[in-house]
């Protein structure tokens, strides 16, 4: 299951077959009272026309579901209705939101049983671009196609909405028939190594995603990554792409990146501006593989009228962290295959023998299994907290914190020099440690975690809380 695989599924998908911009059903506007999001079993073609349509879960009918676009400051109410056969519940993935509504099933609410009803309703104080997803069983749930972007607009908008494109990327696992493999869903084998990685690549569903573009134009691409498992790599260099934006949050100029390749975890983001040539086609390749892999195609087009191009961008007003007066925390991440399976505590009994296979648990932070009882910490409302994470596995790891953005402000003892950068995800790769700063100032009980969906669920997960 890696990226050649994934070629040969692209390169056997017949060349017939065209489709246009990748389409986003739009919201026009969320404020406008509750958005209805009906979570059901839907039929969906995930790979050629010839073959056999995949059962998803989706919102709406689709997946991605339907892109929410509101204002910095306007209220999103959406009824989640859940016509699935298993409880859910829907996390708003990077807002800094009030915590009743941060979605996580088991900690802030109960998952919504099947046949009923959940509101969701809260004010979005920052622009930019996030997204939503299923947080009951992700690993699963959004696997199979629960998830969709949510885009604040800056107060003045600075691309219109040709101008302004959604990307949602996916790696879906397909079976040799072309549809969703269910049936290695939940295997042990991704729990303890790198996660579900899929071999077959959409960009807003679409497997042959193409669109449109004119030369001379700005463009605002907001990338998405919303793969269980899959580091995404691009080199943004490759078509003149400069980066406005990380998880949502602006920078304050435009920035040509000096390395070749830009991660994009699970659950992170990327805007790239990017402002065509005439004559220039261009595509976005996948380079994480030893060959890349094309998942859109931009044409170019002329255009008559030459426009200016003024960007300026709006950050965000995110509270700075007074690093001399911190709480400083640390976490170790432990266990997975090729790591360390001793002394992992899972329910408050030390794991061994049979039992790694019987509860599925078999990565650990600080010594422990998913939620412990007691938080990981607690401070008052307006700390400033350092937490310091050492991955000790053989993987690489996207840590998410809930309900507020952080600085990275040292990476393997090194001090990092885009200090100015915020994020809410972000990657550690092995026998690294990597030390992040926030203002606590959301009050609540908030999950910071693996977003490898299936490292969360075998134990990459813990909790704190601000009060
Ligand atoms: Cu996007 Cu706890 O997750
Ligand atoms: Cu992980």
């Amino acid at each position: 299951m890696n990226i050649n695989r994934r070629k040969l599924l692209q390169k056997t998908a017949g060349a017939a077959f065209a489709i246009s911009a990748p389409a986003i059903f739009q919201i026009a506007n969320a404020s406008d009272g509750f958005i209805e999001f009906i979570a059901e079993e839907t039929k969906v073609k995930l790979y050629r026309p010839d073959a056999p349509a995949s059962n998803l879960w989706t919102y709406g009918g689709r997946s991605p579901g339907p892109e929410i676009r509101v204002k910095r400051g306007e209220r999103v109410q959406v009824r989640l209705i859940n016509k699935l056969k298993e409880p859910t519940s829907i996390h708003w993935h990077g807002i800094r939101i009030a915590n009743a509504m941060d979605g996580v099933a088991g900690l802030t609410q109960d998952a919504v049983p099947p046949g009923e009803t959940f509101e969701y309703d809260f004010v979005v104080p920052d622009s930019g671009t996030y997204w939503y997803h299923a947080h009951n069983k992700s690993w699963n749930q959004v696997a199979r196609g629960l998830y969709g972007p949510l885009i604040v607009e800056d107060d003045k908008a600075i691309f219109d909405k040709n101008h302004d494109l959604t990307l949602v990327i996916d790696d879906w696992r397909l079976n040799r028939t072309g549809t969703l493999d269910v049936a290695s869903l939940g295997s042990m084998m991704d729990w303890s190594h790198q996660g579900r990685l899929g071999n077959w690549l959409t960009v807003n569903g679409d497997g042959h995603a193409n669109t449109t573009v004119k030369a001379g134009e700005a463009y605002r691409l907001r990338l998405i990554n919303a793969c269980n498992a899959r580091i995404l790599a691009i080199d943004p260099n490759r078509f003149n792409a400069q980066v406005i934006a990380y998880d949502g949050q602006a920078l304050t100029e435009p920035v040509s990146l000096e390395t070749a390749a830009l991660q994009i975890g699970p659950a992170q983001r990327v805007d790239l501006l990017v402002i065509p040539e005439a004559g220039k086609d261009f595509t976005i390749e996948e380079i994480s593989g030893n060959q890349s892999y094309e998942f859109i195609k931009f044409e170019v087009k002329d255009t008559m009228v030459p426009v200016a191009n003024q960007i300026s961008l709006s950050p965000n007003h995110l509270p700075q962290p007074d690093i001399e007066n911190a709480a400083n925390f640390r976490l170790h991440m432990a266990g997975g295959a090729m790591g360390d399976l001793n002394g992992i505590t899972y329910q408050g009994k030390l794991l061994e023998g049979d039992d790694f296979r019987k509860t599925g648990q078999v990565w650990s932070f600080n010594g422990v299994a998913n939620l412990p009882q007691a938080p990981f910490f607690r401070v008052k409302k307006g700390q400033t907290v350092i937490i310091e994470t050492f991955n000790d596995t053989a993987f690489a790891h996207a840590m998410h914190v809930h309900g507020h953005h952080f600085r990275v402000i040292s990476h393997d003892g090194d001090k990092i020099d885009d200090e100015d950068i915020w994020r809410d995800t972000f990657l550690v790769d092995p026998n690294k440690t990597v030390r992040i700063a926030f203002v606590a100032d959301n009050s609540g009980k908030w999950l910071y975690h693996c977003h490898m969906l299936e490292h969360v669920a075998a134990g990459m997960s813990t909790w704190f809380e601000v009060t």
